[in-house]
């Protein structure tokens, strides 16, 4: 018999190597290369009908219109989207396991089915009988709704084929396998190859398939990562398991913006939309206590206020520790030395621990006033008011920026019952107040100081 032939592949990035390597040279990443056994490798076929034409035409003589869509009747779903479900696009839901991927795309289907359309879900991971009782756990199985247990992707497109579903779910890429390509399930070259043939399948015949990928942290199993470029949308789902809450966000569309979050909230009955995501990320707050501090921020086109929480106390070993979760800690690093020089307040030798209620996290720049506000009460031991706001960048100067969209930071404010906002003294002056608010415009950290 003939030797098998093997090869190394990274696990990251795809790369492969005659022999193995401790780090990945191209992506530099230690320890991903695993031993795969070589067959001949078929390239998926490559002829995309969905969008080609093929011929060059005048810019002015294209249909732009916008593409057809349909509702998929989850209102935070279609507006992650953009606007519904395009026909004949490849949507990939990323996120953690456990987060509610299958959860949401089996209330897809269901509310599909309500409306009379015909869905396929296939599962690699879980056999007919856990669907149907998570199915029932979420309101009960609609007619016309099929599943599937399979993992080999030339099954898969012949059951496609051959039942021809409106919208089709697949779960999960890293379980999907074809016998012509290389290496077991979950690696690289399958992932990669497999969801290849299943999307370039559903554009020729105009069928939208949405693809469930896992992530983890550390991207120790081929992640989704490698299929961006691959699919037309990529849906974040986001959250942290310990909290209910759930943001489904857009980072890549080719039929709509990036911008676009949905909010869910996690519950015994399945994934519930959010209609008022502020309220429900507020409804927890401590009144009156030192170290918290409401921060509007801007997700997609949406604001929503979190909480941010600090604890500042005496160092307890002979280094200060500085932790965060859901905020940078460089970030807050940069802060506290800033609190350090120009406010006199002894950070270095204090524990600071920040945190962001609610599982959420406080990437914008625009969060830092609500940062220093939060750590400078609870070092002064002493609440800040409890009906404002804190929102702007802060410069390694010391002084406090403009940040975008300030009007609809402070509507959203409003409309939750606070008083006050404290911001930038420049953008204070040019954004009209809501009736019955206060804007408050600071220069420097000396005068956000004076107003703590
Ligand atoms: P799941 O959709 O299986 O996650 P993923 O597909 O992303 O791995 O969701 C798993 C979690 O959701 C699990 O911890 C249980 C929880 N859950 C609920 O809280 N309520 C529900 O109605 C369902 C179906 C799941
Ligand atoms: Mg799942």
């Amino acid at each position: 018999m003939a030797k098998k032939k093997t090869t190394f592949e990274c696990q990251t990035c795809g790369s492969r190597y005659p022999k193995w390597q401790g780090r990945c040279p191209d992506c530099g990443g230690w320890n991903t290369m695993s031993e795969i056994t070589l067959v001949s490798d078929k390239p998926a076929s490559r002829t995309w009908t969905g969008s080609g034409t093929g011929e060059a035409v005048p810019l002015d003589s294209v249909d732009g219109g916008n593409e057809p869509r349909f509702t998929s009747t989850i209102k935070e779903l279609d507006r992650a989207l953009g606007g519904g479900i395009v026909e004949g696009s490849a949507v990939l839901v990323g996120g953690d396991p456990g987060i509610g991927k299958s959860t949401l795309l089996l209330q897809l289907l269901q509310g599909l089915g309500r409306n009379g359309l015909k869905t396929l879900y296939i599962s690699g991971e879980e056999s007919p009988r856990q669907i149907r009782m998570r199915a029932d756990r979420l309101g009960g199985p609609p007619e016309k709704l099929l599943v599937q247990s399979e993992v080999d992707v030339e099954r898969i497109i012949a059951s496609l084929e051959k039942h021809s579903p409106a919208v089709a779910v697949i779960d999960s890429v890293q379980t999907l396998a074809s016998a012509e390509i290389s290496g077991s399930p979950g690696t690289v070259s399958q992932v990669r190859e497999t969801t290849a043939r299943l999307v370039s399948w559903s554009k020729a015949k105009g069928m939208p398939v949405f693809l469930v990928g896992h992530v983890t942290k550390d991207g120790a199993i081929a992640g989704p990562r490698v299929l961006e470029h691959m699919v037309d949308t990529v849906l974040y789902f986001e959250g942290d398991k310990g909290h209910p809450f759930r943001i489904l966000r857009a980072v890549k569309n080719r039929f709509g913006s990036t911008n676009e979050v949905g909010v869910f909230e996690m519950s015994e009955g399945g994934l519930l939309q959010v209609d008022n995501p502020s309220a429900l990320l507020l409804s927890e707050r401590p009144q009156s206590a030192p170290g918290s501090a409401v921060v509007p921020c801007l997700e997609g086109t949406r604001t929503l206020l979190v909480e941010v929480q600090a604890l500042v106390s005496p160092q307890a070993f002979a280094t200060s520790q500085r932790t965060t979760y859901g905020a940078e800690r460089s970030r807050v690093q940069i802060l506290l030395a800033l609190m350090d020089r120009r406010l006199d307040y002894a950070m270095v030798n204090h524990d600071v621990f920040v945190s962001v209620a609610g599982g959420m996290s406080l990437t914008e720049p625009a969060g830092d006033l609500g940062l220093m506000a939060a750590i400078a009460s609870a070092y002064l031991d002493k609440p800040l008011p409890n009906d404002t706001v804190y929102f702007g960048e802060i410069g390694l100067a010391g002084e406090v920026r403009a940040v975008s969209r300030p009007d609809e930071r402070v509507a959203e404010a409003a409309k939750l019952g606070f008083k006050r906002a404290v911001m930038a003294a420049g953008q204070a002056e040019k954004t009209p107040p809501p009736k019955g608010f206060e804007l408050v415009g600071v220069k420097g950290l000396e005068e956000l100081a004076e107003i703590l």
